[in-house]
């Protein structure tokens, strides 16, 4: 198909965009006055300009022209208890009426790290942060801080652990300074060897047990191989499970029986509020017990504000339990299986990957398992695949379901079954309608 054909569908459908969000579209001119491109979260952004929320209940969201949607965003994975969550929503209150900025230890943070540690049995002690950012940059640092001579760390390619942790493309220009060695995901053998060279000299491994740009799943091979050989080099083994740690109630180390040396988290367990979580083994996170002779300092001025405390120890302990993430998670399961029948019964290269209530939408035909595989070679199959996400995207947004702009799903536990079908038929149309406009050239992309 002719890529003009996709160029001229993806205008008109912004035309109507703009027609039906004015609101919106004032809102995003004006910002731009004083927030760069009018934004302040980088991956909020997509054109021609974002929706403008004024209101979220349960996993509805409304937009200020007064439209509503069903989220299936779920703030990137950081909104698994809804938008309000009546448990959530009173802890939150609970705590607001107590009052803010307290300035020393409140009566949740302990509660919190100890219902954290209870999760995740490889996490002896915690500590917390205000992002996932600030949780890996932490970990990170005391990777290289407590081995003298071993400074660089490991990262793979396609990974993202944060603002300043990027690897979609090999790195960005406003990455920490760290000496990194960047491996293939999901390449066992090659990594490996990589590992047995290059061991006595990395502090620590940091890897998503799925990465979450694209939801490209980590082998339990591969994550297996990283433990075994970090072990055998003493190097820390970091999983950054800021995302998955939804996959079951102790995260994906917990389904793959795999305990890493440390992990970091983040997201919804600060209950709907800024969160971030670092821990791990004993050993290693002592050295941060303010009374040890040579502890190392991590300070932070809202580590254990109250409202991501309070919030997150209630859904941690109160909503998010064993059967609640069973639930949410086969329901994401059974998501994306439907999906992934559906673009093979309208034969195009369309699907579904990610684990659990996380699912990436791929316009590709190869099988995808890592982040080269979800960038086409070239120029103009780039082009086409960002005109084509566009168009998903906003016809989506019309029919009324909110999704990230390269095909992001994150569940959030109000989610039923027919929100998923509704979704899944709006799929549907989209596949058979506009269906001859992917191009035949995606249908390889995918790698192998
Ligand atoms: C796997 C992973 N690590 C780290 C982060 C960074 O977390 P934050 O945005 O809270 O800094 C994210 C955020 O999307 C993430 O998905």
């Amino acid at each position: 198909m002719d890529p003009s054909d996709l160029a001229s569908a993806l205008a008109d459908v912004e035309s109507r965009y703009r027609a039906r969000h004015p609101h919106s579209a004032r809102r995003h001119a004006s910002a731009r006055s004083h927030l760069p491109g009018g934004n302040t979260h980088t991956v909020l952004h997509y054109s021609p300009f974002p929706l403008t929320f004024a209101a979220g209940r349960g996993n509805r969201l409304t937009d200020i022209d007064g439209l509503d949607y069903l989220d299936l965003l779920g703030e990137y994975s950081a909104g698994l208890y809804g938008h309000s969550n009546p448990v959530v929503q009173a802890a939150l209150r609970q705590a607001l009426d107590d009052g803010l900025a307290l300035g020393g230890p409140n009566v949740y943070e302990a509660r919190l790290a100890e219902a954290v540690c209870a999760r995740f049995p490889s996490m002896n002690l915690v500590r917390f942060t205000n992002s996932g950012t600030e949780a890996n940059l932490m970990a990170l640092s005391i990777a290289r801080a407590r081995l003298p001579g071993r400074t660089r760390l490991m990262v793979f390619g396609g990974a993202y652990h944060g603002s300043v942790f990027q690897f979609r493309h090999g790195g960005a220009a406003l990455n920490a300074p760290f000496d990194w060695l960047i491996g293939t995901y999901n390449d066992t053998e090659g990594t490996r060897a990589q590992l047995r060279s290059h061991g006595a000299s990395l502090a620590a491994v940091i890897v998503e047990p799925m990465l979450g740009g694209g939801c490209i799943v980590g082998s339990a091979e591969f994550l297996a191989m990283l433990r075994d050989e970090c072990t055998a080099s003493g190097t820390v083994l970091i999983f950054d499970e800021v995302m998955t740690s939804r996959l079951s109630s102790a995260g994906r180390q917990g389904l793959l029986g795999i305990r890493p040396d440390m992990t970091t988290l983040g997201k919804y367990l600060g209950g709907g509020a800024s969160f971030g979580a670092f821990g791990g083994r004993r050993d290693i996170m002592q050295r941060l017990d303010p009374a040890e002779p040579e502890a190392f300092s991590h300070a932070g001025t809202f580590n254990n504000n109250v409202l991501s405390m309070a919030g997150g120890l209630a859904g941690l302990t109160q909503v998010f339990s064993a059967a609640e993430s069973s639930r949410i998670n086969e329901l994401g399961d059974r998501l994306r299986t439907r999906l992934n029948e559906m673009g093979a019964a309208h034969r195009m290269p369309f699907q579904a990957t990610g684990a659990g209530s996380l699912i990436g939408l791929h316009f590709a035909g190869g099988i995808i398992q890592n982040g080269a595989d979800i960038e086409p070679a070239g120029v103009k199959r780039q082009h086409a695949k960002a005109l084509l996400e566009g168009l998903f995207h906003l016809e989506m947004i019309d029919r009324g379901y909110y999704l990230g702009r390269r095909g992001f799903i994150s569940l959030s536990l109000p989610t039923t079954a027919a929100d998923c079908e509704a979704f899944a038929a709006a799929v549907d149309q989209f596949l058979a309608i506009r269906g001859s406009l992917i191009p035949v050239d995606l249908a390889d992309y995918g790698g192998r």
